[in-house]
């Protein structure tokens, strides 16, 4: 059941009565946030059928009831603590993990959590009119799903911040509240998150590819020496995968109707004539959401990356499966670089600057699992196309790819083949347009889904995929 506290939480919050003060402070703000720049439409007279988070028991963490958006429980839980938990990897490696922030790393702390906290309403915002064109009622309530956990994400940041940062903390939380997706005057901190979701094909193609960004970066900041900042983001990896399974299942299933349709009209080369979406499509929006993706992940060398390591205040993801010292004084990596006439080199860089392409890495092998099952997928109906992943050179706009100009495979090419052939690569405004025709109706009856995407396997919490997910009030 869920708490009758105001703030649902698992943290003592009513024994810090200052603490409390300040958060039930924040609290409408971020309420009318969510009114402003959450779900359109759907504020009012709909109650969805969610999960809410609890509690943090692997047995039982989550309890599914019809919501209306505004009245969801954000709420603020933290993973067990561990026993005598210590300090896995840096400098500190084997002292005591830190309960309280230590003065000389507020600064870096303060700023890894601003950002890992800005993108999660970032995400609400970039998503907010996907509602009014859903291809289902269960993708509609997944959508939400999503919406409302991004927004509890953001909960769990302002707690760190209001708990651990005094002042600036408080500031900070309020200015997350402030800056908004794509506005030009206060963006968003991180590129991918200013671009819009118009399209579902781009909502599952962003919960595939970048809120895995946002499961390398949380796993990173789970090994943190800062118990209360892994404790948060060990729960919010939780929650984390769901988003994940919307877009990996979500793509799936597009692509799975595609090759129906494509065997029905006689394997046409021209899927759009039977409504559906094409694989080139898929493949584009694969470019653009992967590539900004490998963005955020930061720059190849970056002494900012050593630092957070060095000083435990970030590892790397799965700190543990690494077969090194965990310290990483010594140790180089070779890294795929540019010399200074632009070719491809590679380039010896000390282990702790390049650990952003070491989570970068991680991060791409995690994506290239779902493309291997869409090609079995898309094998198994006898089509012969495939899906791949682009080269890491391909549209990068940070590191020391930016500003050249690459295709999918990582050839260089110049500038004129690359405006020349862009929309080879990736989403045009042909793309846009069709996407758009195609989701223009949506579909709200209960069991139907739009033309261009296949049911599911089944449906939420065990429920019939013809479930009424989203019911309107009378
Ligand atoms: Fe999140
Ligand atoms: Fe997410």
């Amino acid at each position: 059941m869920i708490s009758s506290e105001r703030i649902p939480n698992n943290v003592n919050l009513s024994s810090d009565k200052r603490l409390q003060r300040a958060l039930e402070y924040w609290q409408p703000k971020d309420l009318q946030w969510w009114r402003e720049m959450g779900p359109q439409g759907f504020q009012d007279y709909h109650q969805v059928y969610l999960r809410t988070a609890t509690s943090v028991d692997p047995k039982g963490w989550a309890h599914f009831e019809y919501v209306k958006l505004p009245d969801y429980r954000w709420g603020i839980f933290l993973a067990e603590p561990e026993h005598d938990r210590r300090i896995g990897f840096g400098q500190f490696k084997g002292q005591a993990a830190w309960q309280e922030v230590p003065g000389e790393f507020r600064n870096p702390l303060r700023r890894l959590i601003v950002t890992q906290g800005d993108t999660e309403p970032a995400s609400v915002e970039q998503q907010r009119m996907l509602g009014a064109c859903c291809p289902s009622m269960y993708d509609l309530r997944n959508l939400f799903q999503v919406n409302v956990e991004e927004g509890r994400h953001l909960w769990a940041m302002v707690y760190l911040l209001h708990s651990y940062f005094g002042r600036d903390g408080r500031d900070e939380a309020e200015e997350l509240l402030e800056r908004q997706s794509g506005n030009h005057d206060k963006p968003r901190m991180l590129e991918a998150f200013n671009a819009p979701i118009e399209t579902w094909l781009d909502f599952f193609a962003f919960t595939m590819f970048t809120d895995r960004d946002g499961k390398s970066q949380l796993l990173s900041l789970s090994e943190s020496s800062l118990d209360p900042l892994s404790r948060t983001t060990r729960f919010m990896l939780t929650e984390e995968s769901h988003h994940m399974f919307v877009g990996d299942t979500g793509l799936g299933r597009i692509i799975e109707r595609t090759c129906e349709l494509m065997k029905e009209s006689g394997f046409s080369e021209d899927v759009r004539k039977v409504g559906g979406i094409d694989l080139p499509v898929i493949q584009r929006h694969i470019n653009f959401w992967f590539s900004l993706s490998l963005d955020l992940h930061g720059g190849e060398v970056s002494s900012n990356a050593a630092n957070y390591f060095t000083n435990g205040l970030k590892g790397r993801a799965e700190e543990d499966k690494h077969q090194d010292d965990h310290i990483l004084a010594e140790g180089v990596y070779m890294l795929d670089s540019v010399d200074e006439d632009g070719r491809p080199s590679r380039q010896e860089v000390p282990m702790r600057n390049a650990l952003n392409e070491v989570l970068r890495d991680w991060y791409v092998e995690d994506c290239r699992s779902g493309i291997d099952r869409w090609n079995k997928k898309i094998a198994s109906h006898g089509i012969d196309f495939c899906f791949e992943l682009p080269d890491r050179k391909f549209h990068r706009d940070i590191g020391v790819f930016k500003g050249l100009y690459f295709d999918p495979s990582g050839h260089r090419i110049s500038e004129e083949e690359w405006v020349r052939r862009h929309d080879e690569w990736l989403p045009s405004a042909v793309d846009k347009a069709y996407l758009k025709s195609l989701q223009a109706k949506p579909v709200f009856e209960r069991g139907k889904f739009a033309n261009y995407i296949a049911p599911p396997l089944r449906g939420v919490n065990q429920r019939p995929i013809d479930f009424e997910y989203v019911r309107t009030e009378a």
